[in-house]
């Protein structure tokens, strides 16, 4: 359906009247049961081209007069009509015919308007009332495709917001990998390093237990008693089990240190991976910073110092998996944000009502137009496939289902500065004592 045949169906065919008809005559056929819904009659030319509208109302003030019916009944009806009615071309839009109507309308409402063909040639009378009718079932068509588009819009919204987050677990997962690849790499050495030493202890075990043997065989002669001798003091210098001793006590604790490391990291991930069950648990933030840092840790060391000064906290409900990913994104983004080698500041004080994390780099900055932005969804000032331009705005939201705020500060060439505040559960109001 095209929108110029939406207008064609509000036509009603009423026959136009020539300008030369008497008053009386119009007023006559204006009060027949066909033309009841109609305000006006159409007047036309010769040619069929709108002349004017000749209105109820004009030819009730003329009959409402004395005699008014007799001196100028027999009047041409152009006399009374409106030479310069409401005209619409049948081609328009039901939209801009509404426009151009309710524009030029006069109230109240005493008049139809007219629809021409392209050539401008009379087609028939259309009505105020059923023009608005069909705008409104338009607009309210349009509201539901309109709330369609919210709904769909939402719900990419929160497929972004999960592929934003899954960029942020790929980020980590790679990170992690590679923070356990150390560790992992030196036990490794460390446990074939313990083989190959031991070797020699087995083989002086061996020695040693052949020279027991033949200690408790009286059938061994000397020759082979001073030959199980000899091995056995051979196997005591190779295998050197006071330096062995040392060796060992180094390779054990290192190794031990290595796979200490491991279950840190494991742990580590766990913490930050666990799903929280809704708001309930009571977090110290630092534990947050911590676990934040092991799994950021890979991507930050070679581009800067992280200086850690944290306060004394109190615990406080929150969801530590998404606190853990706010922490995550900021680090991330300080990283990104460090031209060469810089620093970042980590600070975390408390007062009475709020407990905050500051995070500080030494980084490029931003200007008062970036910065004024950043929490926006989807800006963002890097590469395609760097940056989604998402990290901040879900940070916002975050902090904001927490009930705390986060601001930024920052100052081009000399670094940014997120502060987030974190409000303490209302303390409970002291007892007074009767
Ligand atoms: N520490 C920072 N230093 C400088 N600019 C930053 C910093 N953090 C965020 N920004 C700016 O804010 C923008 C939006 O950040 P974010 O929402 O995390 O999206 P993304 O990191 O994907 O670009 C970044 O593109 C960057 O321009
Ligand atoms: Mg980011």
């Amino acid at each position: 359906m095209t929108t110029a045949s939406a207008l064609a169906r509000l036509l009603k065919p009423v026959a136009a009247l020539s300008a030369q008809m008497s008053i009386a005559d119009v007023a006559d056929r204006l009060l027949t049961p066909e033309h009841k819904a109609f305000l006006s009659l159409p007047i036309v030319d010769d040619d069929g081209r709108p002349l004017g509208l000749v209105s109820r109302t004009a030819l009730q003030d003329i009959f409402m007069q004395r005699f008014g019916r007799d001196l100028r009944g027999r009047h041409a009806v152009q006399e009374v009509m409106n030479p310069a009615p409401l005209v619409v071309s049948l081609q328009t839009s039901l939209e801009e015919a509404a426009k151009q109507i309710t524009g030029q309308l006069q109230y109240p409402i005493t008049e139809d308007f007219i629809l021409v063909d392209a050539q401008g040639v009379y087609r028939g009378l259309g009505t105020v009332l059923d023009l608005l009718k069909a705008m409104e079932s338009r607009i309210a068509q349009r509201n539901q495709v309109l709330r369609k588009a919210l709904v769909e819009l939402k719900e990419s919204q929160t497929q972004l917001v999960q592929s934003e987050k899954m960029a942020s677990l790929g980020q980590m997962v790679a990170g992690v990998a590679h923070e356990l690849n150390t560790p992992l790499g030196y036990v490794k050495n460390n446990v074939q390093l313990l083989r190959e030493l031991s070797t020699p202890l087995f083989d002086l075990a061996d020695a040693q237990a052949a020279l027991a043997d033949c200690l408790n065989d009286p059938n061994c002669d000397d020759a082979r008693l001073h030959s199980a001798l000899q091995a056995a003091a051979d196997a005591r210098d190779l295998a050197s089990p006071e330096l062995l001793m040392e060796d060992f006590g180094q390779l054990f604790s290192d190794t031990l240190y290595g796979l200490e490391q491991i279950a840190e990291l494991v742990v580590g991930l766990k913490d930050f991976a666990r799903l929280d069950r809704a708001m309930s648990e009571e977090v110290d933030l630092n534990d947050c910073i911590r676990s934040a840092l092991v799994i950021a840790r890979n991507g930050i060391k070679d581009k800067a110092d992280i200086v850690l000064q944290l306060g004394d906290l109190p615990r406080i409900p929150c969801a530590p998996s998404q606190i853990n990913q706010v922490l995550l994104n900021l680090l991330n983004n300080a990283a990104q944000a460090i031209d060469g080698f810089g620093q970042i500041l980590l600070k975390t004080w408390a007062d009475d009502s709020a407990v905050f994390v500051s995070l500080q780099d030494s980084g490029r900055g931003m200007s008062p137009e970036v910065l004024a932005r950043i929490f926006d969804p989807f800006f963002t000032t890097k590469p395609v496939g760097q940056g989604t331009g998402l990290g901040l705005s879900i940070s916002y939201k975050i902090i904001q289902d927490h009930g705390g705020q986060i601001r930024a500060a920052s100052e081009p060439g000399r670094g940014t500065r997120f502060l987030i505040r974190l409000p303490r559960p209302q303390a409970l109001p002291l007892q007074r004592s009767a």
